[in-house]
């Protein structure tokens, strides 16, 4: 053994992929913010108290009666062919056709965004993505050495234009782009839908520029107020990769998401699915295979759509009478808002406070790869009740008001610029905040 320190012995044995794979600073705190008089306004965990019990044992009792010799045992690397025809049947809910052929069960759509970006990235080549973007596919990124460059995004979605200009500029300097990544409806965690409009106009000069799509989709069933616009993968079958998931729509546990994906990636993905795990989980998938199959999975669905547009509603009105003066997004589906600090507050520094008060949130930080969203605050309202959304948004109001008040007694600005801040303290939060 060579060359290691006190901490940690191996230290100079990592392969250089694993620079990226630090854990978070705010991962004490938000050990912290999970006691139970804290209420949280970070984690991305969805509500699955909501599924009724039974559902779920009526489904693995039958899985244990009628199938229990296949449930546990090694399965193919592609995933259970009956689950893949459910999958085509949910994903044609989006105005996606397809084959049962093409797609590829993973263990959650985590998994598929890492066989993915094993498949397409070596180190150095460019990953587009929106700004902000989900934190557990920029650690993905990361982890294989990729270079994520944000584009603009507003409230309809990524710009095309600003992809135009960033494609110009990444090619001037020479560099590889391999794919955008993309969040289409009800971002995690900016809240916003691509319009149609815009689908067709990224689609368009991501194809006309040989740059392909990497669609992720877990919240797409879950609108309030109208269904989002088609995938972006109805529209085209050859360029996309599309990311699908059971996490939200029936519950993360199971760990059963999917790719589908264009024939030759396809092949692809199935090897690199089993050299990572063999198979995915056999059981995990003849139990969502049998909830498909009997239970009444759409009103299912409808019923968290109720229950998070409710908490949703709740956590726009707490915004609109604590937070009167600043901006945040209106999602229409999903789990999540943005918040907009006012100038000069920093989001991370402010956060140990805000568990003081009892408070919890995920600094805008943590959503890109290059040190900004300091001003930015992820809400999200899927595990809250309405009572505890209330609560939480005053208790924030409070933090944000003492910050100010703070800041025109010292006047200063809080906020550290994204260039002084490194890109290795951007990590990822644990895995209940995603
Ligand atoms: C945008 C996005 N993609 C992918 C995932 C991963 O989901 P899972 O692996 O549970 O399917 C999440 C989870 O929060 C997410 O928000």
């Amino acid at each position: 053994m060579t060359n290691g320190n006190s901490l940690d012995p191996w230290y100079d044995s990592y392969a250089q992929r694993t620079a990226g794979l630090s854990a978070s600073e705010v991962r004490a705190l938000f050990a912290v913010a999970s006691r139970p008089e804290v209420v949280s306004l970070a984690g991305g965990m969805p509500y699955v108290s909501a599924l009724p019990r039974e559902l779920v044992t009526g489904s693995i009792d039958r899985v244990m009666t009628e199938d229990a010799a296949m449930a546990l045992q090694y399965g193919g690397g592609q995933g259970l062919r009956s689950l893949r025809e459910h999958i085509v049947d949910v994903m044609s809910l989006e105005g996606i056709r397809a084959s049962a052929e093409d797609v590829v069960v993973t263990t959650g759509s985590q998994h598929a965004l890492d066989l993915v970006t094993r498949l397409f990235i070596d180190p150095g080549d460019v990953v587009l993505a929106e700004s902000p973007s989900y934190v557990g596919a920029i650690g993905v990124f990361r982890s294989y050495q990729a270079e994520t460059v944000h584009v603009t995004t507003d409230e309809h979605g990524l710009v095309p234009e600003a992809l135009r200009e960033a494609i110009a500029n990444l090619r001037t300097q020479g560099k590889r782009i391999k794919f955008l990544y993309t969040i289409p409806n009800f971002h995690n965690p900016a809240g916003v839908t691509m319009s149609r409009e815009r689908r067709i106009e990224v689609l368009d000069i991501c194809r006309s520029n040989g740059i392909l799509v990497l669609e992720d989709n877990p919240y797409g069933l879950l609108w309030f107020d109208e269904p989002a616009p088609q995938a972006i993968r109805s529209i085209d079958d050859e360029g996309v990769v599309y990311l699908g998931s059971f996490s939200k729509t029936l519950a993360p546990g199971f760990r059963v998401g999917w790719a589908l994906a264009p024939h030759a990636i396809r092949e692809k993905l199935v090897l690199a699915n089993e050299s990572a795990v063999l198979a995915p989980n056999s059981f995990g998938q003849y139990v969502v295979n049998a909830y498909l199959d009997a239970a009444d999975w759409k009103g299912q669905v409808d019923t968290f759509r109720g229950l998070y547009a409710e908490r949703r509603d709740a956590m726009m009105a707490a915004l609109g009478e604590f937070l009167p003066d600043l901006s945040w997004t209106k999602p229409n589906g999903g789990f999540f808002v943005w918040l907009t600090l006012p100038d000069s507050l920093d989001s991370k520094g402010m956060l140990p406070r805000a568990v003081k008060e009892l408070v919890a949130y995920t600094p805008g930080t943590a959503f890109y790869a290059d040190g900004r969203g300091g001003g930015n605050i992820r809400l999200s309202f899927c595990y809250p009740t309405p009572d505890q959304i209330r609560v939480g948004v005053k208790r924030l109001a409070t933090v944000i008001n003492d910050e100010l008040e703070l800041l025109e007694t010292f006047g200063h600005s809080t906020r550290p610029s994204a260039v002084t801040e490194s890109r290795s303290t951007v990590v990822a939060p644990p895995p209940n905040i995603s």
